[in-house]
């Protein structure tokens, strides 16, 4: 068998295991500190300087946020209006943005195995995107970002049905609902689990949805942070009588931890300005500064990291304190579990329309599904859990590993494949 690597490339977190001629699997440390997971972020400061992980995070606190700083790039992946974003003055497509984190993803594994290996077998969501056209593409990207990394034999693998690799076998057959939550998407697998070597007619069912940690992000943004940047005021244009609102494109925008730092655009900035001009009273004024704060200081990924852990938090405690002090802003916003709970539903709701997407496939309810095994870092909030336990009953769930199933389906599925 030859060697290979296979990478999780996740929207919030990556990891690479090495696979070696004898089939043993091992996860290789990714990041500066020598932890396996990978944070997907990247820090450039200068055209020669690029970051990864948490280093990433520390170079962009030591550089002052100075330079670019990019998040979820995983998401860009299937935006087909998304050709690049220019960084230190030369247009980066993103097929080339993507291709640096993966190279430093190999960097690190050559080092570690002294070899320079180009076989990998990598994850793809159930869907990149509900268009096929964008399916395509993003999966074409992602092709080419992993030529540019230097690999080139490049299999993919849906990251559910790795997730479904990854489970003990089962001497009785039984059919398994995988369901993995991750930060950009939830992915969805009806697999036959038995003690045999797995075959494609296994796969009973799967779907996917781009709902999933980061959405639930962008939902605490939206209901109980962005007021205190703006989002709830109201302005007047001279010579108009009506009282105009914040724009709802904007309200997106602010509202998705991956493309937040659009904001920066001279347009949208010229714009903001204008409103607070024209913004009816002195508290709105005030709370358009701190957007501006926001932007000017690309603050986006600090005010998401406390969002993220106040939503962490909440997963476990009645009450969820978010709190952001920055010269020029001062926010405290205290979430109650019911108040948080009724902000997500949407997105919950939709989730799980999604998963029930995997039993049009075939003659299956979920009454038919014998275990649910729930991986993924969104899989440890207690609503998801509670919408698993309702359409599934209580009994049937199964959680596993969090952040490394993944991975370690990945590896099978190569063997699998005789890579
Ligand atoms: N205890 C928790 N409660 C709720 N959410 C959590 C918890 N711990 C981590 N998360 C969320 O899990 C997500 C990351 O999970 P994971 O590492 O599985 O995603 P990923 O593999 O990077 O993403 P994807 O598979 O969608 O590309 C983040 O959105 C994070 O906020
Ligand atoms: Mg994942």
């Amino acid at each position: 068998m030859k060697e290979f690597y296979a990478i999780d490339f996740g929207t919030s977190n990556s990891l690479l295991a090495h696979i070696d001629a004898s089939g043993v699997s091992k996860l290789i440390p990714m990041d500066h500190d020598g932890d396996v997971m990978l944070k997907s972020l990247i820090f450039t400061p200068t055209l020669r300087e690029w970051y990864f992980g948490k280093h990433a995070i520390e170079m962009r606190e030591e550089n002052d946020g100075e330079g670019r700083f990019f998040r979820s790039i995983k998401k860009f992946l299937a935006e087909s209006n998304f050709k690049g974003t220019e960084v230190h003055g030369q247009m980066m497509p993103i097929e080339k943005l993507v291709s640096t984190f993966l190279k430093h993803m190999k960097k690190q594994a050559d080092k570690a195995t002294g070899k320079d290996i180009k076989n990998v077998v990598l994850g793809r969501p159930a869907r990149y995107s509900l268009d096929d056209e964008k399916d395509k593409l993003a999966e074409q990207r992602m092709m080419a970002a992993a030529k540019l990394a230097g690999f080139d034999e490049i299999l993919f693998c849906p990251e559910p049905l790795a997730a479904g690799l990854s489970i003990a076998k089962s001497e009785t057959e039984e059919l398994v609902m995988i369901a993995d939550f991750g930060g950009g998407t939830s992915d969805f697998t009806i697999l036959k689990v038995h003690n045999r070597n797995y075959s494609t007619d296994d796969v009973m069912g799967m779907s996917g949805v781009f709902l999933a940690g980061d959405a639930l992000d962008g939902r605490m943004m939206k209901e109980f942070i962005s007021p205190h940047f703006g989002s709830r005021i109201e302005y007047r244009i001279p010579f108009n009588d009506g009282l105009l609102k914040f724009p709802k494109k904007l309200m997106n925008i602010l509202c998705s931890p991956a493309h937040i730092s659009v904001l920066r655009e001279r347009e949208t900035w010229d714009f903001l300005k204008e409103i607070q001009t024209y913004s009816v009273n002195e508290e709105y004024k005030r709370q358009l500064s701190q957007l501006f704060i926001l932007v000017e200081e690309q603050l986006a990924y600090p005010i998401y990291r406390e969002i993220e852990k106040t939503k962490i938090d909440l997963s476990s405690t009645p009450v969820g304190h978010f709190q952001f002090l920055h010269p020029g802003i001062k926010i405290h916003e205290d979430i109650s579990e019911g108040d948080y709970k009724e902000s997500i539903s949407e997105v919950v709701a939709k989730i799980k329309d999604s998963m029930l997407e995997s039993f049009t496939q075939n003659d299956l309810e979920p009454k038919d599904i014998q275990r649910v095994y729930i991986t993924g870092g969104t899989g440890q909030s207690p609503y998801i859990q509670e919408m698993l336990r309702n359409v599934f009953g209580a009994n049937k769930i199964s959680g596993g590993e969090v952040f490394q199933s993944v991975i370690s389906g990945l590896a099978e599925f190569a063997k699998l494949q005789q890579l």
